[in-house]
């Protein structure tokens, strides 16, 4: 007997996705991409990486920075981001911040700390595949949270059967992968829900400090801090992180919660990797001391030209039947094609004809419905690449 018939159950729902075979393609020369979700490498700040990880490795810095640390984080960082948080409308102290390596980790250990097999977690429908990812190693079912009111608490709780009802999941700010944001409304309603479930919220922050146009909407977590005076009180847990404006590649997030939460995610991140990297923490930390104020809106500018551009080119070039999402912010344009239209399908004619990649958006639904969706990153090309895209785009649905 061979040892992966001794994997256990869990490991069974773990499955590669068939897009990543043919996203291998990707290296083919006069590809245009919108698959990827990320940053473009030209708008690092390299510069301040590179004098941050001299000092941090220079004679007064080097003992501390190879060294181990403590499993919360890098103190000066989470210090700057007791003043983050707070400029977001968050009050929280030192003991509601840790460190975690990429909020990707945060993910996993919610699920961990959350879910018993059978238990529920309410996603949206499409939701960030990576958070479906970590939340089902935990062996949870997946049910659609819904804020706008036409589903209840009891009908949530009727549904959840043996299992609970742990928590619901959203990314309320330009959502991978539609690109929409929850309005004041529905924040307010999803606490409602929440408070009914007595379930946790996880707030997904990843694209927060994003912004191109229209106002900034407080936190979930802000907005419950403002109704129960505590953060010891409140049911969400914030998950940030600088991989969208800093560096993703340096795997620095965040989380910020009620002590016992938070303590709970220090015994796991103690398990897991003892801490994340020292010199990373140190080299965000001096990084976004010196210039995230001015980063920031330098992204914005930029990606939000980009926003433009793609917008501008989905109006000029598709055809009849397509809709698609209009972010305020974030990295993605969601498209709904007509009935009978297979993402996956047309991604392997994009690729084949037109030298086009995007991701088709079924892989973001825990049902894997919505195969007549697709998911545009506009945040790594130019402007003149982005109309040339979406133009061949235009070019294999009229096929
Ligand atoms: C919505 C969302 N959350 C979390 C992450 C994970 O980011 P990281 O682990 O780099 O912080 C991503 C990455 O794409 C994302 O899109």
């Amino acid at each position: 007997m061979s040892t992966h018939e001794l994997f256990a159950t869990r490991a069974s729902r773990m499955k590669a996705s068939e897009i990543r075979e043919l996203l291998k393609l990707l290296d083919q020369p006069g590809i245009i991409s919108f698959a990827g979700g990320i940053p473009d490498p030209a708008l690092f700040p390299a510069e301040g990486f590179s004098a941050a990880f001299q000092a941090a490795l220079g004679p007064n810095q080097q003992a501390q920075a190879l060294q181990y640390s403590v499993s919360e984080g890098y103190v000066p960082l989470r210090e700057w981001l007791i003043d983050h948080m707070g400029s977001i409308g968050v009050k929280c102290g030192l003991e509601n911040i840790l460190i975690t390596s990429g909020s990707q980790q945060a993910l996993d250990y919610l699920g961990k700390l959350y879910l018993s097999p059978g238990d529920t977690a309410l996603v949206g429908w499409p939701t960030y595949l990576g958070a479906l990812a970590a939340f089902n190693a935990y062996e949870p079912r997946f049910d659609r949270l819904s804020i706008n009111g036409n589903r209840g608490a009891a009908e949530y709780a009727a549904l959840a059967g043996e299992g609970a009802v742990k928590f619901a999941y959203l990314s309320p700010d330009f959502a991978n992968p539609t690109g929409e944001t929850v309005d004041l409304r529905g924040r307010e309603a999803l606490l409602d829900l929440t408070d009914q479930l007595n379930c946790a919220v996880i707030e997904d922050g990843a694209y927060q400090a994003l912004r191109y146009d229209g106002d900034a909407i407080p936190p979930v977590l802000a907005l419950e801090l403002a109704c129960k005076g505590s953060i010891e009180d409140c049911r969400t847990i914030y998950c940030g992180s600088f991989s969208k404006t800093l560096s993703p590649g340096l795997r620095v997030g965040w989380v910020v919660a009620a002590k016992p939460v938070i303590s709970q995610m220090v015994l796991m991140k103690q398990a897991a990797d003892l801490h994340s990297a020292t010199i990373n923490q140190m080299a965000i930390d001096q990084v976004a001391r010196a210039c995230f104020d001015t980063h920031i809106p330098m992204l914005r500018r930029v990606y939000g030209a980009r926003r433009d551009a793609m917008l501008q080119a989905l109006q000029d070039h598709m055809p009849d039947g397509v809709q698609w999402t209009k972010p305020e912010g974030g990295m993605f344009v969601w498209l709904t094609l007509p009935v009978g239209t297979n993402g996956a399908e047309l991604l392997a004619r994009a690729l084949d004809t037109v030298k086009l990649a995007f991701v088709p958006g079924g892989a973001f639904f825990p049902d894997g419905s919505g195969s007549n969706t697709i998911r545009l990153s506009f945040s790594n090309s130019n402007e003149d690449t982005i109309s040339e895209g979406i133009r061949r785009l235009g070019e294999v649905l009229r096929a």
